[in-house]
């Protein structure tokens, strides 16, 4: 190790010092749209009960020193990332698990067995379904005992199908009880859970399915079984908890990319009313770009939600930095605009000739944009600095009053 002085720039990054991602082959910093991080640990050494947590964190200076030209290592993806910032040496701290909410920062994937198929899923691409490769508690209880475990995380737990996974009422319940911070459970929702019911309903965790049609001759053949009427079943169940916390997102791929799919889509979002809705073009693992037709249907589909739902779609993708998604990402906006001026939707009812559940959607939807403009805002983060004890309380107020009043 070369003697570094504390005011030394050196290369570093949040994920390499705080992260942890449960993958099958072990447990890496980050795992960012299609690219890995390097391996801290393997999932042998997990199992052999090798790894301390002096290891890990041994493990994660050493990919810092290959980054930085120290010494010889593995520095592909993150050389190139646009996570790793130059910063002063006295900044940089290997010794915490946890503590800021870093999108992919930790994930829970160390299994793919699914009860699914879908088509445009890696593990159905691959046959590739594999059980519970280790179990992710343990990693985390070495920083627990270590008085390294922090809280304020954003969570991934995925998979594979997280409501078929034996110890899923287990860790969800760690991870609630450590208060380890936001928790998003992925579930194709084909299999209620009643732990997951009951986190919803307290509004401690968020559930995101991929519906990704509302046609169920679609829906089938793209998941790969015939599980429409469970998932819609169980998705009523679950939005019936009452839950601020339901998240309801579209893939797009060739198979769902008609009208009726995207008609079915948006009534599916004004029958279950979710939370929110995303929006994500298939992963193009490997190829060039995101297909025109994969744009346009996106395009189109964010301009029928917004306009009959009375949600602004979030892009899924936003955060994924690879080429093929930074151009996505900017051809989006201007797609969305074309098909605004097209107004496939034609001209806007009279407001008078509206029921006054529509007004209320209608209202319900200026006000939200209004809402996540002004919390977008650098002021709100000056005023209501995000995961702080004000901010808890400023939503808590918005949800009680004004969200109440409109049904948020
Ligand atoms: C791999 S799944 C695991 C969790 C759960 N089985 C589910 O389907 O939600 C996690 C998420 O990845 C998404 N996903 C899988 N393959 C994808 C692809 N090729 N493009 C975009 N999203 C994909 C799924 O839609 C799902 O929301
Ligand atoms: S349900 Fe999830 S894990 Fe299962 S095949 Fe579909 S995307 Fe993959």
């Amino acid at each position: 190790m070369v003697d570094l002085k504390p005011n030394d720039l050196v290369k570093s990054c949040k994920y390499i010092e705080m992260g942890a991602c449960f993958a099958l082959d072990g447990v890496r910093s980050c795992v960012t749209g299609t690219l890995n991080a390097p391996l801290l640990v393997t999932t042998e050494e997990l199992n052999q009960d090798g790894v301390t947590y002096d290891l890990v964190v041994s493990r994660r200076r050493a990919i810092f020193e290959a980054i930085n030209g120290f010494r010889d290592g593995q520095i592909e993806p993150c050389i190139t990332c646009a996570n790793l910032k130059e910063k002063p040496y006295k900044d940089v701290d290997f010794s915490w698990l946890g503590g800021e909410p870093l999108p992919a920062g930790m994930n829970i994937q160390h299994f793919s067995a699914c009860n699914q198929r879908c088509t445009y899923c890696v593990f159905t691409v691959e046959d590739n379904f594999i059980k519970s490769q280790y179990d992710p508690i343990k990693f985390m209880e070495l920083f627990h005992k270590a008085g390294k475990l922090q809280g304020n995380n954003w969570i991934d737990f995925s998979g594979g199908e997280t409501a078929s996974l034996k110890d899923f009422d287990r860790i969800l319940n760690y991870l609630l009880d450590h208060d380890l911070g936001t928790v998003v459970v992925y579930s194709n929702a084909a299999i209620f859970n009643q732990t997951l019911y009951d986190a919803l309903k307290k509004n401690k965790a968020i559930l995101t399915t991929s519906l990704d049609t509302g046609v169920a001759s679609s829906y089938n053949r793209l998941h790969g079984t015939k599980t429409f009427p469970k998932v819609i079943r169980n998705l009523i169940r679950y939005r019936n908890s009452g839950t601020h916390n339901l998240w309801l997102k579209c893939v797009i791929c060739e198979s769902n990319r008609s009208e009726d799919d995207l008609w079915g889509f948006v009534l599916a979002m004004l029958a279950l009313r979710p939370n929110k809705v995303m929006i994500c073009p298939d992963f193009p693992y490997g190829a060039a770009e995101v297909p025109e037709e994969t744009l346009k249907f996106a395009a189109k589909l964010w301009y029928m939600v917004e306009e009959l739902v009375g949600i602004t779609p979030i892009d899924y993708s936003s955060t994924f930095g690879d080429a093929v998604w930074v151009k996505y990402h900017q051809d989006l906006p201007a797609a969305i605009a074309k098909v605004r001026q097209e107004g496939p939707l034609g001209r806007a009812d009279d407001i008078e000739h509206l029921g006054p559940a529509r007004i209320r959607d209608i209202f319900k939807y200026r006000l939200g944009r209004i809402r996540s403009a002004v919390w977008r805002s650098d002021l709100r983060q000056h005023l209501v600095p995000a995961g702080s004890e004000r901010e808890r309380k400023v939503v808590n107020l918005y949800r009680r009053t004004i969200g109440r009043l409109v049904g948020e």
